[in-house]
């Protein structure tokens, strides 16, 4: 289901904030677009208005949207704009570390208050002091957190980890999510007293499929980027390609059309972006792949994103072994499907991998690959069909190792 909070908004969340002057933005025009953020859509121009009218209040900002659609730079953008100006600008993603990890990372902790606290540590609240805190990604934390977040909110008062002294913090709470907190309510996932604590101000960010007017002036911003970046001297894109772009449905917003830029640039030739440099998906030779509303988008750093997301959740809150459990998983993964497009002969697997033969050994015996294998033992040698030629005695030599 996509993600549309905007029914529950209500009317003119800005009435009663203050107008004051607008730190570094001069008297400009409340919907005057945001450095380095591009948008002409009647949407995006709703964002630049908001935000620039709440940036330099006080007020919590729930910034909500799909993934690559900009709720970062929005974020940024708000404490740029505002009187904290001069003060950090701390972003913590909730969705990246495990419950205790987290509050100790956004509260601090004191000496001995668990296993590893060697030394009292400062929190990120306490770091955020006169400046702006984002939290990100607000909707992975746990019902224990949104408790003391809560309080944070209301009272600017926490304690680090471990500690009975209560500490004070003066500082911007800025939070976004790709879900749909109303979602996560209903399904006792949220709470919704601290939702409406953090909605004081929302903003939306529409996806790119539904403001397509924006597809062109971020194309050609991002060919300029990229062009200068990577000296390449392609400034025009071929009416073709850009129909092409305007036509697509971006489940990865604008990080996705980022993404296919650069891709462009640095695989293309000659001064015009062509269909040809496009990826398959956009010239119409692969499928589409399906829109993703919550959160992954189809293109490799997003899916990486909610790959990992996926893997923390399901770990649970006290798990202590992420990297093996979701760095191995990928890695055996990434090791079958090489082995199967190797018609599973060690040596070829390992040279497409970039890895030592030796190591790759190691690893099909560590992850037991050869015995759930559907199409059999991985071969060592690159014996050709099976049974036709014996395999390469040499495959197994010792040499040294990669790693
Ligand atoms: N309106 C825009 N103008 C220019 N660049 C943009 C715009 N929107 C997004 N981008 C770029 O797209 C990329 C993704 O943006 P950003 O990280 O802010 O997305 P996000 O909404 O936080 O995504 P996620 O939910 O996956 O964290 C960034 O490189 C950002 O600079
Ligand atoms: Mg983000």
């Amino acid at each position: 289901m996509p993600i549309d909070t905007r029914s529950s908004y209500g009317a003119s969340p800005l009435a009663g904030l203050s107008s004051g002057g607008l730190a570094g933005a001069g008297a400009s025009h409340p919907s005057m677009g945001l450095p380095g953020v591009l948008g002409e859509s009647q949407g995006m121009r709703e964002v630049f208005r908001t935000t620039r009218q709440v940036a330099p209040s006080r007020a919590c900002v729930l910034i909500v949207g799909e993934t690559g659609t900009g709720k970062e730079l929005i974020a940024r953008a708000i404490h740029d704009l505002s009187p904290r100006s001069t003060g950090p600008y701390i972003r913590v993603n909730c969705g990246a570390l495990t419950e205790s990890l987290l509050e100790s990372e956004l509260f601090g902790h004191v000496k001995g208050s668990f296993t590893g606290a060697v030394d009292n540590r400062t929190g990120r609240f306490e770091a955020a002091h006169t400046g702006s805190i984002f939290l990100d990604e607000i909707n992975s934390t746990s019902p224990k957190l949104q408790v003391k977040l809560l309080r944070v909110l209301q009272e600017g008062e926490f304690e680090r980890v471990g500690d009975n002294n209560t500490k004070k913090v003066d500082t911007r709470i800025v939070a976004a999510t790709n879900r749909d907190l109303l979602d996560e309510i209903d399904s006792g996932r949220f709470r919704e007293d601290l939702y409406y604590r953090l909605n004081v101000v929302p903003i939306y960010l529409p996806p790119l499929r539904e403001r397509r007017e924006d597809i062109e002036p971020l194309v050609l911003f991002f060919l300029k980027r990229y062009g200068e970046q990577n000296r390449r001297e392609m400034r025009k894109v071929h009416p073709e390609a850009m129909r092409k772009l305007r036509e697509h449905d971006w489940p990865g917003n604008v990080r996705e059309l980022q993404n296919y830029v650069e891709r462009s640039v640095i695989l293309g030739t000659g001064p015009e972006l062509l269909v040809e440099f496009l990826p398959p998906q956009l010239r119409g030779e692969a499928p589409p792949r399906p829109i993703r509303h919550r959160g992954g988008g189809a293109d490799f750093p997003s899916l990486t994103v909610e790959l990992v997301r996926q893997g923390i959740r399901a770990a649970g809150a006290n798990a202590n072994d992420l990297h093996d459990r979701i760095v191995g998983q990928v890695e055996r993964e990434l090791i079958q499907q090489v082995l199967q497009a190797c018609d599973r002969v060690q040596i070829k697997a390992a040279a497409r991998l970039g890895i030592n033969r030796n190591t790759l050994h190691k690893k099909l015996s560590e992850y037991r690959i050869d015995e759930n294998a559907p199409g059999g033992p991985a071969r060592n040698g690159d014996g050709g069909e099976a049974g036709d030629a014996p395999s390469n005695p040499r495959a197994d030599d010792p040499i040294s190792d990669d790693e």
